[in-house]
């Protein structure tokens, strides 16, 4: 089959990839639509998937099709049905499993930047009834990080949430907080996104390079915010903890500038405020999303829908970070319309 594999850092060859036979639990998967992820532009530019070589990986985790052929032993799934990827494939409920980094699609196990993907049925899920395969592609690792970041679906009624940028996470947890009660504020380096993101939803938008914490507590008329949602924008951390109401909730989410923060303890001790680590979430998390998102009619934001042969193009429109929208790769030539 055809697939994208990564030849060095920076670097995707389109290359005949080899095809093995599905076992008893496994599926094969037409791909129709791939969503990226800044991990993948990450993981891409580096040529490293954690401390082991990226070299000859097939990148992206997020994938939306069809299934092409069912192993013999599998029961949840037909030929024909529609099927979204999961990102933590060996997550299936409660608590994550294992202390160790679990695996997922396009790093360490190989992506979907292809036109097949052969894994244990376990590793895929449904989409929302109501969602084609280009707005169904971008629901596993982003949507699903922010419905947990948001607190997988807990009345936000009458709170203050906060939430640094407006990629991917950040879109999807103001379309989540904003149908779950909550009045939003997104903190961005580009305010010209200012309208759109309002009409999300977002009751206001700061700029990242002003004195957003100090806004954020006037906005709020000093009681602070429930929730706020950390990409990890230098500096970010301590500012969204200094301005957090009492018993609030940091949800920290991204490392848009590293691994590392400092910060400040007083808060935490003070105001009784909790730090909660979201790393994607389960398959029963992502069945509760798809509900949440089917009864509402949450619909994601597609910035652009860049066709197969032209993977690469789609890297660097997410590296542009100019719109709000997720960036979708179609394989099959419907490419023009972001709902197809
Ligand atoms: N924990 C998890 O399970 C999980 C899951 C998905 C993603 N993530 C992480 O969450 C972060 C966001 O992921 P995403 O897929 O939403 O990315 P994305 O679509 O590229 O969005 C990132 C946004 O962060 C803002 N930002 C602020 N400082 C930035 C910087 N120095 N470089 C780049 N962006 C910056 C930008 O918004 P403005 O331009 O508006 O400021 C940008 O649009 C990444 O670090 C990703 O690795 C974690």
């Amino acid at each position: 089959m055809q697939a994208y594999e990564i030849t060095a850092p920076g670097q995707l060859a389109l290359v005949q990839h080899p095809e093995r036979e599905p076992g008893p639990q496994e599926i094969v998967v037409e791909v129709r639509s791939i969503a990226l992820n800044r991990r993948d532009l990450t993981l891409v530019d580096s040529a490293r998937s954690g401390p082991r070589s990226a070299i000859g990986l097939i990148p992206c985790s997020d994938a939306a099709g069809r299934v092409a052929v069912c192993g013999a032993s599998v029961t949840e799934f037909e030929v024909g049905d529609a099927v979204v990827t999961r990102f933590l494939p060996d997550w299936i409920s409660g608590r994550p499993p294992s202390r160790d980094v679990m695996p997922a699609f396009g790093g360490p196990h190989p992506g979907v930047l292809a036109e097949r993907v052969t894994a244990a049925a376990t590793s895929f899920a449904r989409p929302p009834t109501n969602l084609g395969p280009n707005l169904a592609a971008t629901l596993p690792c982003a949507a699903l990080t922010a419905w947990r970041a948001v607190g997988g679906g807990d009345s936000l009624a009458g709170q203050w949430v906060a939430i640094v940028g407006s990629g991917g996470v950040s879109v999807f947890a103001l379309q989540f907080a904003t149908a779950l009660g909550a009045r939003v504020v997104i903190v961005t380096r580009d305010v010209t996104k200012t309208e759109r993101l309002q009409k999300l939803g977002a009751t206001a938008v700061l700029a990242a390079d002003g004195p957003w914490h100090d806004q954020l507590l006037e906005i709020t008329a000093g009681r602070g915010v429930d929730l706020s949602i950390d990409m990890g924008a230098r500096g970010a951390l301590s500012r969204l903890a200094s301005v957090a109401a009492p018993g609030g909730i940091v949800s920290v989410v991204g490392v848009v500038d590293g691994m590392q923060a400092e910060i400040d303890l007083a808060p935490f001790i003070r105001r009784g405020v909790s730090l909660r680590g979201v790393n994607a979430g389960s398959r029963v998390d992502f069945a509760a999303m798809t509900q949440f998102m089917q009864a509402r009619q949450i619909e994601p934001i597609i910035e652009a829908v860049v066709p197969f042969e032209a993977a690469a193009d789609a890297f660097e429109v997410l590296r542009a970070a100019h719109g709000i929208g997720k960036i979708v790769i179609r394989r099959d030539g419907h490419f023009a319309s972001p709902r197809s």
